[in-house]
């Protein structure tokens, strides 16, 4: 089952195994992919993953960029994109590109730069606070629009199809929260409104791209703060206002920069003992669309063939999908394709995260 032919969220793929996006730290300095990270993509594509989701690609315009992150931001991108989509194609697979506007965590080399939110509540990064201002009501627009065009180029550039990145405070995230978002307008306060910019940014992507080019959102289940964050009672509230939205696919995680110790979005689970921590949120919201045409699928600490195949055979979950082990193991799908059953080889230590040139670090100390 894990390995069938089968379509998820409007595309045909040969694996319910999905690479969840996963920011590398390898664009040049026009944020265009460099030769080391078309090389780690054909890699992935190789080794037998189904569809690959990119690491976030900056959309906004009124915003700095992470730094090393490639952008979607002017059609000078296309052709560097499209080498990134060929790549892919080259091997058989298949390549969502995650587009963000970032509204939070900016590391730039000189430290945090100043974000833009829904209301300049500061937040915390690392050790330091991190200033933020509102945004007015005609930079959301502009942002919107932002999130239509970047969808159409990356369209353009032979994507198979786009995911927005609505999870892990980062902007659209930060709408949904109540302790980010204290607009008073139509863009903050009930849930309806808190939403309104995702689903206004949802229904502009379908508008500017073609009708059946797929469209993926990455959902925060809950932010797991200790007050003022988005619920899981409110995440299933939104699945209604989802249901009626243009969307093909859902990818349930959690969690942000202020959620409580150990319950952000990426968690060490030899530590915490909690193996696929988002599970059983993504089957409720999963039994909540089944009988819409979404498709919705999990990410978080899934590192076992046994127990993804269990979750897919015993769950309406169309699809799972893993960060940090194809980091250590790009093959690892082919590896689990040719009959080995060993969980992946990733320990979930997180020492892989940081803001250049994203790489395992046991990698690393074999370079060395
Ligand atoms: C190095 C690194 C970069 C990441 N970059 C992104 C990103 O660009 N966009 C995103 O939605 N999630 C990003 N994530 C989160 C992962 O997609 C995933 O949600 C999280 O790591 C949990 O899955 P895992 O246990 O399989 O790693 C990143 C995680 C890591 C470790
Ligand atoms: S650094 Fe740690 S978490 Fe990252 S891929 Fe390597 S083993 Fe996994």
């Amino acid at each position: 089952m894990l390995f069938d032919k089968c379509r998820i969220g409007g595309i045909e793929t040969t694996s319910r195994l999905v690479r969840s996006a996963t920011f590398e730290g390898l664009a040049d300095d026009c944020g265009y992919p460099t030769s080391e990270m078309l090389l780690a993509y054909e890699h992935l594509a190789a080794g037998g993953v189904g569809i690959i989701i990119t690491g976030m690609i900056a959309a906004g315009t009124i915003e700095p960029r992470q730094h090393r992150q490639i952008r979607c931001d002017g059609d000078d991108c296309i052709a560097p994109l499209a080498q990134l989509t060929d790549r892919v194609h080259k091997h058989g697979g298949k390549i969502i590109a995650q587009i963000v506007e970032i509204g939070g965590a900016i590391m730039l080399p000189e430290g945090p730069g100043t974000i833009i939110s829904p209301s300049g509540i500061p937040e915390k990064v690392g050790k330091e606070m991190q200033a933020s201002r509102a945004l007015t009501h005609d930079e959301i627009q502009i942002l919107i629009q932002d999130m239509g065009k970047a969808a159409a180029r990356a369209e353009k550039a032979g994507f198979d199809g786009i995911q927005i990145h609505g999870a892990h405070g980062y902007l659209i995230s930060k709408f949904l929260t109540p302790f980010f978002n204290q607009r008073r307008d139509e863009y903050g306060g009930s849930l309806e409104n808190r939403a309104r910019f995702l689903l206004e940014i949802l229904t502009t992507v379908r508008q500017s791209t073609g009708a059946d080019f797929p469209l993926w959102l990455k959902l925060n289940c809950a932010d797991f703060m200790q007050e003022g964050g988005l619920t899981f009672e409110d995440c299933q509230q939104l699945m209604p206002l989802l249901a009626a939205s243009p969307v093909n696919a859902i990818e349930v995680s959690g969690g942000n920069m202020a959620s409580l110790p150990r319950k952000g979005p990426i968690r060490a689970i030899r530590r915490t003992k909690e193996p696929m921590y988002f599970k059983p949120y993504a089957e409720h919201l999963a039994v909540a669309l089944k009988d819409t045409p979404i498709d919705v699928g999990v990410v978080g600490g899934f590192r076992d063939l046994h127990q993804i195949e269990d979750t897919l055979a015993a769950t309406p979950l169309a699809f799972v999908s893993m960060s940090r082990p194809f980091l250590r193991q790009p093959d690892l799908p082919n590896l689990w394709r040719n009959g080995s059953d060993e969980p992946a080889a990733c320990i979930s230590c997180s020492r892989c995260y940081g803001t250049d040139a994203i790489a395992c670090i046991f990698h690393k100390t074999e370079k060395e």
